[in-house]
């Protein structure tokens, strides 16, 4: 979930560290320079298919009324119900319908290679399943998150051309120090998004489609979670939360919203975040509507 907040050397650092299989868990060992591996497909075994249908279930169970219609009719169309999924054959497909492909990874990658791979139209998808002890909750996204939260938003065009946008501007970001602030952008769209529609608010997040709680609990009125308006700049000095539930859900009206409100160059926003407070996960400004009210 948390795929851009590690540096390069810490990563490396960490993976050496924890070669034991502590922390991060995956097999760096054949990966390629921009850390990709072949997806063993017939290593998977047999429990490992019927725990990824049982989590297809259960999610797949939660979506209506709750996921935007254009993650549930794209996954739907993937085929991805009967087991763990071969990448090729929907990255084929998702080529065809937007030129995006699919790569598989061994885990968490650093930043500079994720981001290059999202300015190319790859997204890594991690190749390793969650154990049944974590079929409620795991730190660090496997394969179910991965393809199950991220790939049916790449179907859309205009959602497609915004994560290439960010992967290139994680490109920028790296250089100008801003990397903190941008990486809150992907936490709260691509990670932990809503967005209104003429039916109520809708989920498009991948880390709240993945996740057994939190689909239910995004959209319940009074949890206390806020439920506000995108607004970038705003968004780009809250903190999150990675360990519980988020209390801050900012919701957009279409993709085009987002991808219009990143287009500009955000040298000058980095500028202005340095010398202005972040703000706490459950803040409320005076001028913010909550959405849910
Ligand atoms: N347009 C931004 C810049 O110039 C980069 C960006 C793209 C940020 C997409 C967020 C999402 O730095
Ligand atoms: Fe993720």
């Amino acid at each position: 979930m948390q795929t851009s907040v590690v540096s390069n050397a810490d990563f490396l650092a960490t993976v050496a560290e924890k070669s034991d299989g502590a922390a991060l868990r995956g097999d760096y060992t054949h990966a390629d320079d921009q850390y990709v591996v072949k997806q063993d497909w017939s290593a998977y075994t047999e429990a490992e298919h019927e725990l990824w249908r049982k989590l297809y279930q259960r999610q797949a169970a939660l979506l209506p009324g709750r996921a935007c219609d254009e993650f549930i009719d794209a996954l739907q169309q993937m085929k991805a119900a009967d087991g763990i999924p071969e990448f090729e054959s929907t990255s084929e497909e998702l080529f065809k319908a937007t030129g995006w492909r699919i790569v598989a990874v061994p885990g968490l990658i650093p930043e500079l290679a994720f981001f290059n791979h999202l300015a190319n139209r790859r997204f890594p998808v991690t190749v390793w399943l969650r154990t049944p002890e974590e079929f409620d909750y795991i730190v660090e996204p496997d394969v179910f998150h991965d393809f199950f939260g991220h790939v049916p938003l790449l179907f859309n065009p205009v959602f497609a051309d915004y994560m290439q946008r960010y992967g290139q501007g994680g490109l920028k970001a790296m250089k100008l120090g801003g990397l903190e602030n941008l990486a809150r952008l992907y936490w709260y769209t691509v990670e932990f998004g809503l967005i209104n529609t003429p039916q109520g608010l809708r989920i498009y997040g991948a880390g709240i489609l993945s996740s057994g709680g939190e689909v239910e609990y995004c959209l319940k009125q009074g949890t206390g979670a806020r439920h506000i308006h995108l607004n970038i700049e705003r968004c780009l000095r809250t903190l999150y939360k990675i360990d519980s539930y988020q209390e801050t859900y900012f919701a957009i009206d279409s993709y085009q919203e987002l991808f219009d409100g990143t287009a500009p160059d955000f040298t000058p926003l980095y500028e202005k975040l340095q010398h202005l407070d972040t703000l706490a996960a459950n803040t409320l400004l005076a001028d913010e509507l909550e959405l849910l009210a």
